[in-house]
This record gives structure tokens, sequence and C-alpha cells, in this order.
């Protein structure tokens, strides 16, 4: 299977085509992904909450990303695979974006890389473009910085912090981006952003009229049964289907169904007999002979 492209997924966005992302961790969960068709794969930084247990993104670094997205890389053969670029990855300096940036493409494999924030982004952006290296934008809630947006809330609900999104958007346009996240902004806000730009704007939770839409894999698979936001729908119920079969192997284990003869492997009679020879020359009498009994028994 073809790897997609930058230009493959523009085309798609131009014809009406919404384009389908989601966020991934793990190679079997990428090759899943892989094979139902959808277009690009977010190694998001959310790792750091989604598998790691942590309260938020922060804690995400560089090194633990990059193993991250290197699992999901080899597991997609089609989708476009991104790397998030985690906390102070591209923040310090301009230099230390593109060393980070590099280090998903040649360490992980990656096809490009997302990063979060707008103007204040846009020397990042460009160096990193200008390296040679496909960067997505990322607006809205920018999770990085909740702490100073007043948390994980909605953005854009005022003109000036909606103009502010937009003036965003298109300098993150100027800068180079092949497409820009839209995070919990309001539907009519992402809207019009989605017609100003040129390049491709994915929602998450931004409504239904972006070109693309995005959502974290474990809200998606019923994964985290805790809690589901609001935006993300839930396409099965993975957690439900674990916790059952995770009490069904437990219980299996205490009662003695688990493991059967199936699930065992044979010793053939000839050296089963040998090995109970020189079993003997180890063991008392009374455990030779009950050793010797196991020559009649099941397969082991
Ligand atoms: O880290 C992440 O998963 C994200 C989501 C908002 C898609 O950036």
């Amino acid at each position: 299977m073809a790897k997609l492209t930058i230009p493959e997924l523009w085309a798609m966005a131009e014809a009406g085509t919404p384009l389908s992302m989601i966020t991934c961790y793990d190679y079997p969960s990428a090759r899943l992904i892989d094979a139902a068709g959808v277009d690009i794969v977010l190694v998001g930084d959310s790792v750091a909450m989604t598998v790691l247990g942590h309260p938020n993104t922060l804690p995400a670094t560089m090194d633990m990303m990059v193993i991250f997205a290197g699992a999901v890389a080899r597991g997609c053969e089609r989708a476009f695979v991104l790397g998030d670029m985690p906390y102070m990855s591209y923040q310090v300096s301009v230099p230390e974006a593109i060393r980070n940036a590099g280090r998903f493409m040649a360490e992980a494999g990656v096809d490009g890389v997302k990063l979060e924030g707008g103007r204040t982004m846009v020397g990042a952006v460009e160096a990193i473009v200008g390296a040679g290296i496909p960067v997505m934008g990322h607006l809205g809630l920018t999770p990085q910085s909740a702490s100073a947006i007043g948390g994980y809330r909605v953005q854009g609900r005022s003109a000036a912090t909606a103009l502010a999104l937009l003036d965003d958007a298109l300098a993150l346009e100027d800068a180079g981006v092949f497409a820009i996240l839209l995070e919990l902004v309001p539907a009519r806000v992402a809207e019009v952003i989605s017609q100003k730009v040129s390049v491709p704007t994915i929602s998450i939770g931004s409504g239904s009229g972006c070109d693309g839409h995005c959502q974290i894999y474990h809200d998606a698979i019923g994964m985290f049964e805790a809690f589901t936001p609001r935006h993300a729908k839930r396409y099965a119920e993975v957690g439900a289907t674990l916790r059952e079969a995770l009490a069904r192997f437990q219980a299996e284990i205490k009662d003695g169904t688990y493991p059967g003869p199936e699930h065992a492997f044979r010793i053939g009679a000839e050296e089963l007999r040998a090995f109970l020879a020189g079993a003997a020359t180890r063991l008392g009498p009374g455990e030779i002979d009950e050793l010797s009994r196991s020559l009649e028994d099941p397969p082991r």
C-alpha cells in the first residue's frame, strides 16, 4: 500500500472528501487504524495522559515521543503519520525546534510533525518547514499552554479571541503549514477560518465545517470508560470488553479451566523415560514413583 502524500491529502480536502485523523501510540493499534484506511495518524503528546496516566501532556519528552512514534510509524503503511512535538521541544529556540523535528523524522520515521501555537510559533514553523519537514499547526485549545489560556476550555468565544485565532491561522498558513488542527473552537468560527485559509483544517471538537475530523483513540474506542469528552463519539466499548475478558482469565486460572491440555506441549515417550531415569538420580524414591505415573498422563 502506498503512503499518502500531502498533495493527495490536499486533493481529498479540495474534492470535499473529509480527512480522517486519529491519535495512536502503539504498533498493534497503528496496524488496525491503517487497515481501516484512516488518513492521518497523530502520535499525540496526549500519550502522557492516555497511556502513562499523567494529569496533563507536559511530562511528555522527546525521548519518549520518539519511541511511541517509531512504533506507530512501523504500523502504518498508508496513513500519514505525525509526531507531536512535546512541551519545550520547540519553544526554547529555533535550532532546537529543527533538531527535535528532525529526530522525529530520522529516529521514528514519521512523515511530519505537529506543534501548538500561532503567530508566536511562526519562526519555528518556517524553520522546520525550511528543513523539509511537513508541519501541521494546532490552534484553539492548545493543551501545552492550558494554564495560560484558562484551562481545558473552548477558545475563541469572543469576537476578539475568534479574530486572534483567524490571524494565527493565516500566519501559520504563510509560514508553510500543510494543515491546521482546530481544537475546541466554536463551530462557526472554525468554519470561517476553514474558508479563509487555503490549507485543510482538521476539527477536534470544532464542529463539522472543517476539512477533516480528529479524535483521541482511547475516546473513540471506549478504552477510557471513566470519561468521554462531549465532542467525542465512542465507536466501541473496548474497555468493557477487556474488563470482561480479564475477569474470565482470572476466574479460569482460579478454577483450573485454564490452561487445558491443548495449551501444553508434549515430550516424546522415549525422552520422557530417559528424563525420568535421570531425575531418579536426583530425587527420592517416593517422588520417582509419582513422576513415572506421568508417563500415562495426558501430554505435558
Ligand atoms: O496530543 C494530542 O493527542 C493532540 C490532540 C488534540 C489531537 O494534540
